[in-house]
């Protein structure tokens, strides 16, 4: 088992960090590039919903991310301990959102399912939201 675990600001600014850091880690493996950019996709999702609906953008506040590898079984953990998601059946449906401006299409959950093997989300009102995303690459280390 290797892992990594890192925290930063609930700040936009810090999504590229995040995506870049997962993509870092992951490069021993010798990972494809459509298995990086899937992942930084989904790093992307996970990590912007902490910061924007999790967090309301405080920067005083922290998301949590860790990488678990085992052979080459992927395991992302993206936490926060923000606002929690009340209509939790809800949130892996298509074009659901709680976002009502134009810039949110309800599309994030979905483009993480479709792109990870599995998509675990645990998440207590005004506690946080876990998501433990599982995702394997080929074997072409
Ligand atoms: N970490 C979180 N904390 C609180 N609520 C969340 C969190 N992640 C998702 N949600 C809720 O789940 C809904 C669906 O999330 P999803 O990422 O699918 O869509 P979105 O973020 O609204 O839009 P898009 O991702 O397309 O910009 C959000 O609108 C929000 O209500
Ligand atoms: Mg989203």
């Amino acid at each position: 088992m290797n892992q990594m675990e890192v925290s930063f600001s609930a700040s936009l600014d810090n999504e590229n960090f995040a995506r870049t850091t997962v993509g870092a880690f992951l490069t021993p493996l010798n990972p494809t590039i459509d298995e990086i950019i899937e992942f930084k996709t989904i790093v992307a999702e996970g990590v912007s919903n902490a910061i924007i609906h999790g967090y309301n953008h405080n920067p005083e506040c922290m998301v949590v991310m860790k990488v678990q590898i085992e052979d080459r079984q992927v395991k992302l953990i993206i936490q926060d301990y923000g606002k929690g998601i009340e209509n939790l059946d809800q949130v892996k449906t298509p074009f659901y959102t709680t976002a009502k401006d134009l810039e949110h299409a309800g599309m994030g959950m979905t483009i993480i399912e479709t792109l990870a093997d599995s998509l675990e989300i645990e998440s207590v009102v005004n506690i946080g939201t876990k998501l433990i995303i599982t995702k394997r690459l080929k074997d072409n280390g």
